[in-house]
């Protein structure tokens, strides 16, 4: 029908006759002259009828917002004086000389530009209508040129396509499983993949080298601005290749897609030990964007009477750190207060600091409420290791390490962004030598899946896990993890140690994954991978606070489509055919 699209009219189509097909936008009445505002994916052109020709002004006099329509005219310049040069078709307009109604529309539940103070459930429980807005049009194709990029890559790179199934059995990622129940098979139940990992290795023993796919992930876990319970990966296998091989190609990989699709240039990304990121920044995914670091203090705490500190300095499994901000001695005592609530969130029971107000006064330059705790010698010498200066402010956290890591690192992102400490507006690493386990209150527990290989021998291994570092490796941008992954065990008898390790037994390993185990044994090839949150990605890339926003028909923070309505409940027909039996809740 359409001969051009909306948005893409410029002064060059003057004098064409054209068709366009879209939605009105805004219909406005100058003095006997109509304008209609038409609007279609690429954007708004205005379109003018004269009373001259009577049966297309009575039309576009009855169209109202949202109303689809066919429109012939004749492309023009803008009358001098009304050249906007806002719009992207502000030069031009077009003299409508017929006029379709193709459909008609009820009035929207909120106007397309006034969304800012609509809620995000009106929002999304009419999404269609949301997603017309030039915004979501323009993150959802940016989401599509992305994919598109990444594709064409992989392809230029050597990599097949590979679908893997969404009817699996569990896989062990770590969250909660969303379960079908099967109809064929009584009492048995299907999980949605929390990720393609099994498979992708599987196609690896197959011998297809270099595996991609964009595959839909399910995760019933604990939402939040970045985590949908269905997301997507764009998700990488490869055979023969090690760690080096795999981030560099993953890296070259999002490098050109920044340089491609954004004009940025990301540069190297620099690599940080795990252990290194906990200590200095109190995170495994840093945002050093950032300067500040967390400066530990404990040796310098150790002696004192206050026991709040000195208790943590003297257990090995906590943590003294202090949090130096720049500046931060202009901060009130409600900021002070606000700061405690929110590391009390990470589970901190207070936040000690010092302002930093006259340094060359000793500690008569500073004020706090903890220095007569502490000591005027103690208290100096952790200015002294800080490198304090005028106008900062120190915050202290003590208390079990991963407590402190995680309040404090979280504060030092917050404050960052308050006080507007941004050095730079890409921060891309990599986050390297993990460790293999960690400690739960159920015993060990994989850091990234029990898939991942190790950097030592299964005797080291066996000797001593929680010092056992892995082959995994995260991609982190702007304190956000992108994607992580890990050269995998290719060996059976290294794979049956690690599931020893974790205390899954011969039977459950055999049950769950005997699959993987078999095919160990068929001449299963060096391989490892990594998989991307694509979600997160465009998010990142188009400077979006919510993962929502990026997708086009997203669930809600209680895992739910307002859309749909989407949990339901079924027929009790249904539900007997699956031999299920609802227990009621009282
Ligand atoms: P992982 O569990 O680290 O690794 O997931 C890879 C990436 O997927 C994204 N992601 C999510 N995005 C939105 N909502 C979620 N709920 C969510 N969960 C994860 C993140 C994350 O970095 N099979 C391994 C990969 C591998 O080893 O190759 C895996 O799934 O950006
Ligand atoms: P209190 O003696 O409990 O009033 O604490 C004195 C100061 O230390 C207050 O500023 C508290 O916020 C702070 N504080 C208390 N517990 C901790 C902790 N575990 N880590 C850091 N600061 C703390």
């Amino acid at each position: 029908m359409r001969s051009h699209y909306c948005g893409d009219l410029r002064k060059e189509h003057i004098g064409e006759d054209i068709t366009l097909c879209g939605w009105v936008h805004r219909r406005r009445d100058h003095g006997g002259v109509i304008f209609l505002d038409v609007r279609d994916r690429e954007g708004l052109a205005q379109v003018v009828f004269d009373p001259d020709r009577e049966e297309s002004f009575a039309l576009a006099d009855s169209c109202r917002n949202e109303f689809v329509i066919e429109i012939k005219g004749t492309v023009r310049s803008r009358p001098e004086g009304t050249i906007n040069p806002e719009m992207p078709t502000g030069e031009i307009e077009v003299l409508g000389k017929e006029l379709v109604i193709l459909n008609k529309s009820e009035t929207p539940p909120f106007q397309l530009d006034e969304h800012q103070n609509v809620g995000e459930d009106v929002r999304l429980r009419n999404r269609y209508i949301d997603l017309r807005r030039p915004e979501m049009q323009e993150k959802l194709r940016f989401r599509s040129k992305v994919s598109n990029a990444i594709r064409n890559y992989l392809d230029d790179n050597g990599f097949l396509d590979i679908e893997t199934p969404i009817l699996n059995r569990a896989t062990p990622e770590g969250a909660r499983d969303f379960l079908v129940p099967s109809r064929v098979h009584d009492g048995q139940f299907f999980a949605l993949p929390q990720s393609p990992q099994l498979f992708k290795q599987l196609l690896m023993v197959s011998g297809f080298d270099r595996y991609y796919q964009i595959a839909k992930c399910f995760r019933d876990e604990d939402l939040r601005a970045d985590r949908q319970p269905e997301f997507t990966q764009i998700d990488i296998e490869t055979s023969f290749m090690d760690e080096e091989g795999i981030m560099g190609l993953t890296e070259d990989m999002i490098r050109k897609l920044f340089l491609e699709l954004k004009g940025v240039d990301l540069g190297d990304f620099p690599r940080m030990p795990y252990s290194e990121a906990m200590q200095r920044f109190g995170s495994d995914k840093p945002d050093l964007r950032y300067p500040m670091e967390l400066v530990d203090v404990a040796d310098l705490m150790a002696n004192i009477e206050f026991k709040v500190f000195a208790g943590p300095a003297n257990d090995p499994k906590c943590r003294v750190t202090a949090l130096k901000v720049p500046g931060g001695a202009k901060l009130t005592r409600k900021n002070i207060d606000d700061y405690t609530k929110f590391v009390g969130i990470y589970g901190a029971k207070g936040l000690a600091w010092i302002k930093v107000n006259e340094i060359e006064n000793g500690v008569n330059g500073l004020q706090s409420p903890i220095i007569k705790f502490l000591g005027d010698e103690v208290t100096m010498a952790i200015m002294d290791r800080l490198g304090a200066e005028n106008g900062d402010i120190v915050f202290f956290g003590a208390d079990k390490a991963k407590i402190v890591s995680e309040a404090l690192g979280a504060l030092r992102i917050k404050v960052g962004e308050d006080l507007e400490m941004s050095e730079r507006e890409w921060a891309p690493l990599w986050v390297v030598d993990f460790p293999m386990f960690e400690e739960t209150d159920t015993g060990l527990t994989a850091l990234h899946h029990p898939f991942t290989a190790p950097s030592c021998t299964p005797e080291e291994l066996k000797e001593n896990p929680l010092d056992a570092l892995s082959r995994a490796y995260d991609m982190v941008l702007n304190g956000c993890e992108l994607g992580g992954g890990s050269v995998r065990i290719h060996d059976q008898e290294m794979q049956a140690k690690v599931l020893e390790i974790l205390g899954i037994s011969d039977e459950e390993a055999e049950d769950k994954f005997g699959f993987l185990l078999n095919a160990l044994q068929y001449g299963a090839p060096p391989h490892g991978g990594l998989a991307f949150g694509l979600d997160r990605l465009i998010m990142l890339m188009t400077g979006t606070e919510s993962i929502r926003e990026v997708i086009a028909f997203p669930k809600t923070q209680s895992a739910s489509c307002m859309m749909t309505e989407a949990p339901g409940e079924v027929s009790a027909a249904q539900l007997r055919e699956l031999n299920i039996k609802l227990r009621k809740t009282p």
